[in-house]
């Protein structure tokens, strides 16, 4: 059967919902079932399961190794947002907010633990290839929050850094989920290495969306606090597009405001986005966006599988790119 994004993600949240991994104590498990609960996008999972559904018509046999990448996407998030000192996730206040830090650490330090021995559950030929995959693949996430926080402190960051940082933080997971889909579904080698090249790409664009969300997005629809990289002085492409075209003033006003600790933080914001709008990074940023989204669709197309399969991948690429405007 082919199903639709809406049902994919419907089947996955119910699945997801239904899984069993609290005990005592009750104060370890209430902040990992808060992070857990719906309110995110899915989109991990989702893509997963769709992967899966381009080679085969049975999809259930996905629905756990779904679970353990979203539950090992949900740790990194609860840390990340701790090392971002962000109070807003997803519309609610983040996890070491509403408990405290320790809670926030605690709680996704066990996560990858439950979610491991959800995928040692997988039940699939390929099972120590996919488990390979997923675990190398958090491993580069850690390296690439890393980079993330050592380029904090940096202000020679090339753009070829940042998209290999982003890369690892990001792209790769969407990459993996393609690809371990994909060797669910029993893909050939081939088509799943295609799958994950695809992934890298639409990974890149989505981080790079996100980064313009962060400045430009709606507070209410993307659900986090507008601002965020600035104040953390992120080098985002917006931010390294701006060094690199912005005039002596403009440069120096960038370095001001890298170094300012006072007591107005929106100042900051409205500072830096001002320099933004005045260089119209904005729109750089969308034409990166652009390109890496059409290169991926060309990869898409080599994969060997019905097209009206691979047309449903595509219109929900294309959705989850629209988030938050
Ligand atoms: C947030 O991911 C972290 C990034 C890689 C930008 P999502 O935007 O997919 O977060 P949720 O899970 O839907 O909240
Ligand atoms: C985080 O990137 C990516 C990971 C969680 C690994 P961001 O720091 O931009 O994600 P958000 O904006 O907090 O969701
Ligand atoms: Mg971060
Ligand atoms: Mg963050
Ligand atoms: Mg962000």
């Amino acid at each position: 059967m082919l199903y639709s994004p809406d049902e994919i993600r419907e089947r996955f949240e119910t699945f997801f919902q239904s899984l069993d991994y609290s005990h005592e104590p009750e104060t370890l498990y209430e902040p990992v079932r808060y992070i857990l609960s719906p309110g995110g996008k899915r989109i991990r999972p989702v893509l997963l399961l769709l992967a899966t559904n381009i080679f085969s018509d049975e999809i259930d046999d996905s629905l756990l190794a779904a679970a353990g990448i979203e539950i090992l996407h949900n740790f990194s998030l609860i840390h990340d947002d701790l090392m971002d000192n962000a109070d807003m996730r997803r519309g609610i206040p983040t996890v070491h907010k509403r408990w405290n830090r320790n809670a926030a650490i605690l709680a996704g330090d066990v996560m990858p633990m439950i979610a491991c021995r959800f995928l040692s559950d997988i039940e699939c030929t390929r099972r120590k290839q996919i488990m390979d995959l997923v675990l190398e693949t958090f491993i580069g996430v850690c390296d690439g929050q890393q980079y993330d926080m050592d380029f904090e402190n940096r202000n020679d960051v090339t753009t070829e850094e940042y998209i290999e940082m982003i890369r690892l933080k990001t792209s790769i997971v969407i990459a993996a989920c393609l690809k371990a889909g994909a060797l669910m579904g029993e893909a050939s080698e081939l088509d799943a290495s295609l799958l994950y090249r695809f992934g890298e790409k639409i990974g890149l664009a989505f981080q790079l969306q996100d980064d313009l969300l962060d400045v430009y997005g709606d507070p209410v629809v993307f659900g986090k606090k507008i601002g965020g990289d600035i104040l953390c002085n992120k080098k985002t492409y917006l931010y390294l597009s701006a060094r690199a075209c912005a005039n002596a003033a403009l440069h120096e006003e960038l370095d001001r405001w890298g170094l300012y600790a006072g007591p107005d933080p929106q100042s900051k914001i409205d500072g830096v986005k001002a320099v933004y709008d005045a260089l119209g990074v904005k729109e750089q940023s969308e034409r990166l966006i652009g390109e890496l989204f059409a290169e991926a669709m060309g990869v898409l197309d080599a994969v060997g599988a019905p097209t009206e399969r691979k047309t449903i991948l595509k219109k929900y690429v294309n959705s989850m790119m629209n988030r938050g405007k």
